[in-house]
């Protein structure tokens, strides 16, 4: 092989954009001082572009293409595999990411674990063999068919995972491999992109799928997901409190599948639980009675499920009040409190409000608004919402109740869970009425309280 030049360039941290030059704001992703300096080969080291063998460098008419379905391999993980979209693609490179310490390792130490039939290789340039040892041990399973190498050098990777042909590879973590020919730590900008593509490359060569794991900070500041997201072929990323036993996993990105679906699972002392309910751990744990709480009835990707919105109400302590959202954009909930106050004449400017999603979630379905209101309304009057109702609306500028996408589905779970009311806005049109659930139709805030609190 041709020796490689090398040569300076500027990479934005955030999302790898390079320039030629210095720029304090990269014209890309808009992020101010985020380039750095970066040396990298140029020449036939660094080339990645991956191209599949066997198939045809020339254009063909795409009708005259025969399509033939995915082939996936189970990895033993229901959710995982739903997640996926049945299963992980042969010779597709899947992302996980997520902060320090959320559980990234362990999930994928636990599915070659619990999935036997897979011969797996799992590289590690963060643990050393021992280490991983013993931490298979602490989530059991069966561990004999999973290889476990300690090493941070590309090369050698990939030339022991041709030796060993696994049916499936993990990489932990992209921050700490590195290829011989890129000039820098790794970690650095260009030594992710080059690691990545070379996991791409070799995934799509061999027909292995890898699984290659990422930090995220907070900020997203070192090698942000934007940086790989292009690369990789699936994102799933790992959200929820450290604090908190519940981890989120959410699909951001699939080329196989659908996306915004998620998985929640429960960090306990022997790995994580899959939750295959996750409305039953979401929803309300008191006795009947406690004002500020509404049950909602969210959709995340395809999957409906409930859970608790938690609101206080109460005279402001001091002077300005209060507003603070816990899973919840504060920025609409202020907004909420002005349709409130505006549009139905509930004078909750002088109240400290706090918000509080069930179970650390973070909400983004608009379908939310209806609960919010109720729980926030529940708690101002001091006055219980009844505990077999929940609701679906977004809540328009003039007060008005407006329809979500997908209510039948999210009326059906309701019904399955056992609620024998929804509230749901009055312009909502059903193609068939759910069964087992009575739909009650408002129209806007006024309507909404008149029908909750007529009692109160
Ligand atoms: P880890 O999977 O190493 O996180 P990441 O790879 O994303 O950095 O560990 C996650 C946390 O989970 C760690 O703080 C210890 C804890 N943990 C458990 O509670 N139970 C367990 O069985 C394991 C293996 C880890
Ligand atoms: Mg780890």
């Amino acid at each position: 092989m041709a020796s490689a030049k090398t040569k300076t360039l500027w990479f934005c941290n955030n999302c790898g954009n390079e320039s030629p030059k210095w720029m304090g704001k990269c014209p890309a992703c808009g992020e101010w001082n985020t380039m750095v300096e970066q040396t990298v080969a140029t020449g036939p080291a660094s080339k990645r572009v991956a191209s599949v063998p066997g198939q045809s460098r020339k254009p063909v008419r795409l009708d005259s293409v025969t399509s033939g379905s995915e082939d996936r391999l189970s990895l033993g993980s229901a959710e995982v595999d739903r997640l996926l979209g049945g299963g992980i693609v042969k010779g597709s490179l899947v992302l996980i990411g997520g902060e320090p310490g959320i559980g990234k390792s362990t999930l994928s130490l636990q599915l070659p674990l619990g999935c036997p039939s897979l011969k797996t290789l799992y590289v590690t340039g963060e643990e050393s063999v021992s280490q991983v040892k013993m931490r298979a041990d602490r989530l059991g399973g069966d561990s004999s068919s999973c290889f476990i190498l300690s090493e941070t050098l590309m090369d050698n990777i990939i030339s022991e995972a041709e030796e060993i042909a696994p049916d499936l590879m993990v990489v932990d973590s992209v921050q700490t491999m590195y290829c011989q020919g890129v000039d820098s730590t790794a970690g650095s900008v260009s030594q992710i992109k080059e690691v990545a593509a070379t996991l791409l490359r070799f995934a799509k060569e061999s027909g292995i799928p890898v699984i290659l794991i990422g930090h995220i900070t907070k900020e997203g500041a070192i090698a942000g997901p934007k940086l790989l997201e292009h690369i990789v072929d699936v994102v799933l990323q790992f959200e929820g409190e450290n604090r908190g036993a519940y981890r989120i996993l959410r699909s951001i990105k699939n080329r196989f599948g659908s996306t915004s679906e998620i998985a929640v699972f429960e960090m306990t002392g022997t790995g994580l639980r899959e939750v295959e309910n996750p409305s039953e751990l979401l929803m309300p744990v008191h006795e009947e009675g406690l004002s500020g709480t509404a049950v909602s009835a969210m959709l995340d990707g395809t999957r409906p499920f409930l859970f608790e919105v938690q609101a206080l109400v109460s005279s402001a302590a001091y002077g300005t009040a209060q507003r603070s959202a816990t899973g919840f954009d504060v920025r609409r909930l202020n907004m909420l409190l002005a349709v409130l106050e505006r549009r139905a004449g509930f004078r909750l400017s002088q109240k400290d409000v706090f918000l509080n999603m069930a179970g650390g979630l973070r909400i983004t379905d608009p379908a939310c608004d209806l609960a919010v209101i109720a729980a926030v309304l529940s708690s101002n009057f001091d006055y219980p919402v009844p505990s077999d109702i929940c609701f679906a609306g977004e809540v328009g500028l003039s007060g008005e109740i407006r329809p979500v996408s997908q209510v039948e589905r999210r009326a059906i779970e309701s019904g399955r869970l056992g609620f024998k009311k929804i509230y749901v806005s009055s312009y909502t049109r059903f193609d068939k009425k759910p069964e087992g659930i009575d739909i009650v139709k408002v129209s806007d805030i006024p309507a909404l309280v008149r029908s909750l609190f007529k009692n109160g």
